[in-house]
């Protein structure tokens, strides 16, 4: 590669801030017997589930566009929640949701917020270290990621979160309870807090883990309408599907559907979700049970091992501290026995730290067996 990226003169249109930044990535090692790395379900539909899904699917329309309202999933969403249909938006998966509020409210072009000093550009803010779609789809647009850092125990430092809107005015506040990677969930309450003291800025909910954590702020929305519920059907199940959701104001769902792609979850997404929430529902809501009593059980087991701290968790995942190089070193030793898990072993509050997905029995069993003969 040249200096210029292979792109000659054409590197010129793009902002340094891309150049300059690394693509999300994932590593796949070969032969992976247990893939936690990635929050997901870790059990698969069952065949018979399955079969009457692949018949579902074929009936699916394909030569047509989808339907770009999404009218069957969200009516089925709106009476499952108690919300009105025009209160939700769907995203192709969260993450689109999560770019579609940074349009809506942050984007350059359209916003600009009147400081004290004048016009300054928007800004979005979040707690640090969280989910890193937030800074991502910041920074693809130009908007600057305000991060406030955690307490050395991951909790949320409140009065820094207070200062820094005050100092910064940003547009969005994004608050993944519970929170990834840590697991950490933050008091609830605070983002109904947020969104009744600063009616200006949109204060999103991120509750992706909310299948493990039962905690919600939907009751809340009807009292502030600056506040946006953010879930996703990729951590109960359907994670090769990509469908998440907004709900929010109807005001605030307007504005982002003028953002959204027309067409942004296919049909065969639709119809998959349709059917997670109605026949796969039960068998859903009882894995991810499962995965809520496995949990502690994980939790206690990596505690247990020489060195090693586990955090507090209410996701689907357990964040582990093993030591600076150490995990790199364990993380390499599980990869080579087929166990896949997520490092976060380099420089930064995270450094020295593996988050793992809760998997199945058997999977959990296998990690700590591998694990005991590596710490
Ligand atoms: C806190 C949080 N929000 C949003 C997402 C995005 O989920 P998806 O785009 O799969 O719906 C994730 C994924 O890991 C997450 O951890």
């Amino acid at each position: 590669m040249s200096a210029d990226d292979g792109l000659g003169p054409l590197a010129a249109r793009v902002p340094e801030v891309l150049r300059g930044s690394a693509a999300y990535h994932v590593p796949q090692p070969p032969n992976v017997r247990a893939k936690l790395d990635a929050n997901e379900l870790p059990f698969a539909m069952p065949l018979e589930l399955r079969q009457r899904l692949g018949a579902a699917l074929a009936e699916v329309a394909l030569e047509r566009y989808p339907d770009p309202n999404a009218r069957e999933l969200r009516a089925l969403v709106a009476s499952q929640l108690g919300v009105g249909p025009d209160q939700l938006v769907f995203g192709n998966g969260s993450d689109e949701s999560i770019a579609m509020l940074v349009d809506v409210f942050a984007a350059p072009r359209t916003a600009h917020v009147h400081g004290g000093g004048g016009e300054r550009p928007a800004a979005i803010l979040y707690p640090t270290p969280t989910f890193v779609y937030y800074r991502l789809a910041a920074t693809a647009r130009g908007v600057e990621p305000i991060e406030v850092p955690l307490d050395a125990r991951f909790e949320l430092d409140e009065t820094a979160i207070e200062r820094a809107i005050e100092q910064h005015k940003p547009s969005v506040v994004f608050l993944a309870l519970p929170n990834n990677p840590t697991g950490t969930l933050w008091r609830t309450d605070f983002a109904v807090e947020l969104a009744a003291r600063h009616r200006d800025i949109a204060i999103v909910s991120d509750e992706a883990y909310f299948a493990y954590s039962g905690r919600t702020n939907l009751p809340h929305l009807a009292a502030h309408p600056n506040l946006i519920v953010m879930r996703t059907l990729s951590k109960v199940g359907m994670a090769g599907i990509r469908v998440g959701f907004t709900i929010s104001s109807p005001a605030i769902a307007q504005l982002l559907e003028k953002v959204r792609p027309p067409y942004n979850v296919s049909s065969l997404d639709q119809r998959a979700a349709v059917f997670l929430l109605t026949e796969a529902r039960g068998w859903c809501a009882a894995r991810a049970a499962e995965v809520v009593a496995e949990r502690p059980k994980l939790a206690a087991a990596l505690a247990a091992l020489p060195g090693v701290t586990a955090f507090v968790t209410e996701a689907n995942l357990v964040l582990a501290k093993f030591g600076a190089g150490r995990a790199t070193k364990i993380w390499q030793g599980l990869a080579d026995r087929g166990l896949l898990v997520r490092t976060f072993d380099r420089p930064g509050p995270l450094e020295g730290c593996l988050r793992i997905t809760v998997g199945t029995p058997e999977e959990n069993a296998a990690l700590i067996e591998a694990l005991t003969a590596l710490c």
